[in-house]
């Protein structure tokens, strides 16, 4: 079964970057494959990470809501799902990604969902990693998108209100029943004088110190070129997330 990575916290704190330099770690460190999930409907990974997306769960969803009467003759239900959530996974050199966009418009859901979620059930033995990268918030812990996690990361940067966040992030976990195996804290872009400030603020909320990621110019410039994350080995924020990536205990 994979080992699921799932990045959350406040928006704009770094998660779709931090989710990107994960897999580009896995990719470059590990036999893989890696199944990468963007979570959110503004769908910025794939971007991120150089991927081109035909379509979204989101869009096989309504697909299927206008099409469900009229199936091709000799085709169930089930294969025609099948057969959609196929064509939406964009497959890479190890890195296969899958983007839910959208949610739901009006109309019953409840069967295309069950069925999506039996097969995304189906496909996780395949791959070795599962990393999400998760909307701003806690949308996704509260609708239990984010299923079983075996590691959970709470990015914070230096704003308060993203400590805030993560604080209500950790309050919910602890509500919810234990689904989440190792709940951590990551910080992203703070500067080393105000680290300890931070740091104070977070003891006590049951989170587990991960690591600190630094303000990367090559990220920067990266980001400004429209190149994606993966050439970015050999940098200080790489360089954090394979320290990173080991305790966690991968490489
Ligand atoms: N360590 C870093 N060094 C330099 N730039 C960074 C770093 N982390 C994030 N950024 C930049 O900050 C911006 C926001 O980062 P990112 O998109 O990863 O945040 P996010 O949490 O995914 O945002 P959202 O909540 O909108 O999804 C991006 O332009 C990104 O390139
Ligand atoms: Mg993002």
């Amino acid at each position: 079964m994979a080992r699921t990575i799932a990045i959350t916290g406040k928006g704009g704190v770094g998660k779709t970057t931090i989710a990107s330099l994960i897999i580009g770690y896995l990719r470059a460190n590990t036999p893989g494959p890696i199944l990468a999930v963007d979570a959110d409907p503004d769908c910025n990974l794939a971007t991120v990470l150089g991927i081109t997306v035909e379509a979204t769960i989101g869009d096989l969803r309504e697909d299927i809501l206008r099409t469900i009467k009229d199936f091709p003759a000799g085709m169930s239900k089930e294969n025609y799902v099948e057969a959609g959530l196929h064509e939406i996974i964009a497959e890479t050199h190890k890195v296969d990604l899958i983007t839910m966009g959208r949610g739901e418009g009006p109309g019953c859901y409840c069967f295309i969902n069950n069925l999506l979620r039996k097969f995304a059930d189906d496909l996780l033995p395949s791959y070795q990693w599962m990393v999400m990268d998760n909307e701003a918030g806690m949308e996704h812990l509260s609708r239990r998108t984010t299923s079983y996690v075996d590691h959970l990361i709470v990015v914070i940067n230096e704003n308060p209100l993203s400590i805030d966040c993560a604080e209500r992030i950790a309050r919910l976990l602890d509500d919810l029943d234990g689904n989440v195996r190792k709940k951590y804290f990551l910080l992203n872009a703070v500067r080393e004088d105000r680290t300890s400030v931070v740091m104070d603020k977070m003891v006590g909320l049951g989170l587990e110190y991960l690591g600190a990621l630094a303000r990367d110019d090559a990220i920067e410039e990266a980001v400004f070129c429209g190149e994606s994350i993966y050439g970015l080995a050999e940098t200080t924020a790489a360089k954090a997330i394979d320290r990173i990536m080991r305790k966690i205990g991968v490489g």
